[in-house]
């Protein structure tokens, strides 16, 4: 008999007490809903999706502690023990001592660009999220993208691509230092695919910043995940817990905006936390006005309980590494049918290259959009194309902005699928793999908004 024992495959660190049913359609169905939609999945009832891979924004599923936390959240207009609760959290994780909660994380931008953000100012950094590019672009500033150039090769392999580059943005302040309003640093970097930022990086931002005398500010919506990156990916932090990790990255940032659907595993809220009292003073106000008052920001005291509970669990090393273990176990199956995936994978989701899953569609007729239809059309699962569309035109120009990558993103909620609705979801993305040479048109827009157009946008296919 072996003495030696196996070596036990990873494995979800809690189990499911409840269930939400869910319903496959017929390609017929599908043909004619999407239609309907207008080619815009956003128009999509969810009754329509069997896996939705659309976003991992207030989709994951909660915990029974949060739901405990929910039935004692404290509903006071002004001075919620919840509020008190969440407070103390965001002190004791990210180090930081003024809190403004919001609804959610544009509305963080909101009220913080409110504050920061002038006419004719710019605001460099990685690549910026559509809602922090909008609520910038919207008060007539503009967003510099100053990314690593790896993050726009999907074929090149790279520890940390949503890095700042530190020259490009070095130039661009000697160029353009009194144009800048702050700096910013998405992490991880969603808009490069979900992509980390390194310490090291973060540090040497923040000697720039400190250079030229501006505040860095971090978008923090999937800071764990940056930090679970982080500790696998750089020597120094190998022995770090997740949550000394993320005390040091706080520590370089002046603010932070966040949307806390991603990394507090709530379904809604979002929040500012600052260093500065000035600062939030000035927020406050604008707060107020858009949100509610500041023990609240347009969330219930219940969500602001959950939310407590939800950023603590989402700094736990166990559930860290099978979050991100799910979205390698999709990436890894994805490659094995021949999937074009950016790699390394992200944290949040798989991020196929549709330039080379779909070379025969032109940049016009939007390749992104066009896999994205015939993913939903294959097997009912819904994901998002993160390229042209998404991009918007430019503000000046009006033209199209041809993204450097052109990518469908395969968002995975946290805590809610299984490994076999992985492997179905690999299964369904090889099917439309293989018949790839008879898809030959995409499609063309008929209406889209001035602004975050993907969302509302109307399309029609283009015949042969
Ligand atoms: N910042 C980042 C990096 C985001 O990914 C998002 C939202 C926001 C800010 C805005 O937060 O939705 O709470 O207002 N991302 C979602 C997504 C929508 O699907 O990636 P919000």
């Amino acid at each position: 008999m072996s003495t030696t024992s196996a070596i036990l495959p990873p494995c979800e660190p809690y189990k499911i007490k409840m269930i939400e049913s869910l319903h496959r359609s017929t390609r017929e169905e599908r043909d004619r809903w999407i239609r309907e939609a207008r080619y815009n999945i956003f128009n999509l009832r969810s009754d329509q999706v069997f896996i939705d891979l659309l976003t991992d924004s207030g989709t994951g599923a909660m915990s029974d502690r949060q739901w405990g936390a929910i039935m004692t959240g404290d509903e006071s207009y002004a001075g919620s023990r919840s509020f008190f609760e969440l407070k103390e959290t965001i002190n004791d994780l990210l180090g930081y001592e003024h809190v403004l909660p919001t609804h959610q994380g544009r509305a963080a931008e909101n009220v913080l660009f409110s504050v920061l953000v002038k006419e004719g100012q710019t605001v460099p950094g990685n690549a910026h999220f559509d809602t922090t590019k909008g609520h910038i672009e919207f008060r007539k500033a503009e967003a510099i993208d100053c990314t690593v150039a790896a993050a726009y090769d999907t074929t090149v392999s790279h520890p940390f691509k949503g890095n700042v580059d530190l020259n490009k943005l070095e130039a661009y302040m000697r160029e353009a230092s009194e144009s800048v309003s702050f700096i910013l640093i998405t992490a991880t970097c969603n808009t490069a695919g979900g992509q980390p930022v390194s310490m090291e990086n973060i540090r040497e931002v923040r000697k720039i910043a400190d250079r030229y005398n501006k505040l860095l500010v971090i978008d923090a919506a999937r800071f764990a995940e940056n930090a679970w990156f982080i500790r696998n990916r750089e020597k120094e932090f190998r022995n770090h817990t997740i949550r000394q990790i993320v005390g040091e990255m706080f520590s370089y940032f002046d603010a932070a905006t966040m949307s806390s659907k991603k990394d507090g595993i709530v379904n809604i809220g979002g929040f500012i936390a600052m260093k500065d009292k000035e600062l939030y003073r000035q927020a406050s106000l604008f707060n107020i006005m858009f949100e509610g008052f500041l023990t609240y920001g347009g969330q219930a005291g219940r969500d602001m309980a959950a939310l407590a509970v939800g950023l603590r669990e989402a700094t736990e090393l166990e559930y860290l590494d099978s979050r991100i273990g799910q979205v390698n176990y999709l990436g890894e199956k994805l490659k094995t049918y021949g999937v074009p995936v950016q790699e390394p994978f992200g944290g949040h989701a798989v991020f196929i290259d549709a330039l080379r899953f779909l070379p025969q569609i032109p940049r016009e007729e939007y390749p992104g959009q066009t896999l994205v239809v015939e993913i939903y059309k294959e097997a009912g699962i819904r994901c998002a194309e993160i390229g042209t569309l998404m991009a918007d035109r430019d503000p000046h120009t009006r033209e199209n902005r041809y993204t450097a990558l052109e990518l469908v993103r395969l968002a995975i909620p946290r805590r809610t699928y299984t490994s076999d609705h992985m492997d179905y979801v690999a299964a369904a993305l090889g099917n439309v793999f293989q018949r790839v040479s008879e898809i030959r048109k995409g499609y063309r827009l008929t209406w889209e908004a001035p602004i975050m157009r993907h969302f509302t946008m109307e399309l029609e296919a283009i015949s042969e």
